[in-house]
């Protein structure tokens, strides 16, 4: 069983500050969606306050140890709750927040990173990465325009087969 994580970082791997988003960016939300879209996604409780809904036309799992149930969303309990709810042979995406992408680092072999080209000043990291373990499949940079404040780039990494 593998997963993919898709996470949008500052050049500090910052993601998020006060349980929200650094920066608005419609672009990457464009591109969150266009890679998430009817599949399954995988939040932590923080996560899933912070966007105050389940996410539509996509599988919702909510890890959370406080929670039962929720009217939208699936609860997991735990990462054993979480393994018998995924379908192994679909791609499922880890979307957040860094609790949750520190417990399936070691269970992901594709990284989704959009690297935002500023210091965005977070109070919330992405945990270490050994990028020497991963090779870049596809780049895409994008300028700062009028919608999106900050130059980012969509990449896509592999976990390299040891
Ligand atoms: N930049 C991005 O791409 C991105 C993506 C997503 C989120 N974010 C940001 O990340 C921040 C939130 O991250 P976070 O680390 O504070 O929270 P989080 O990972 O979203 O959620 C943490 C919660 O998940 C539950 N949890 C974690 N590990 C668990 C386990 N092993 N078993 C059961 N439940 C477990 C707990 O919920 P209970 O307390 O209910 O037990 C815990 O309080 C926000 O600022 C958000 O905007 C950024």
């Amino acid at each position: 069983m593998s997963f993919s994580i898709i996470v949008a970082m500052d050049t500090e791997q910052g993601i998020g500050r006060n349980n929200k988003l650094l920066v608005h960016l419609p672009n990457d939300l464009k591109w969150f969606k266009q890679n998430t879209l009817n599949h399954t996604v995988i939040m932590g409780r923080n996560t899933y306050d912070s966007i105050g809904k389940a996410l539509p036309k996509r599988r919702n799992i909510v890890i959370s140890s406080s929670l039962q149930s929720l009217p939208d969303a699936m609860v997991a309990n735990n990462l054993q709750d979480v393994m018998r709810m995924v379908n192994p042979e679909q791609e499922n995406f880890i979307i957040g927040g860094a609790q949750i992408y520190r417990l399936f680092l070691p269970l992901t072999d594709t990284l989704y990173i959009t690297h935002i080209h500023a210091n965005l000043h977070a109070d919330t990291f992405f945990p270490a990465i050994n990028f020497d373990k991963w090779i870049k499949i596809k780049e895409i940079f994008n300028p700062a325009d009028d919608k999106n404040p900050y130059a980012h780039t969509f990449a896509i990494y592999k976990l390299k087969k040891e």
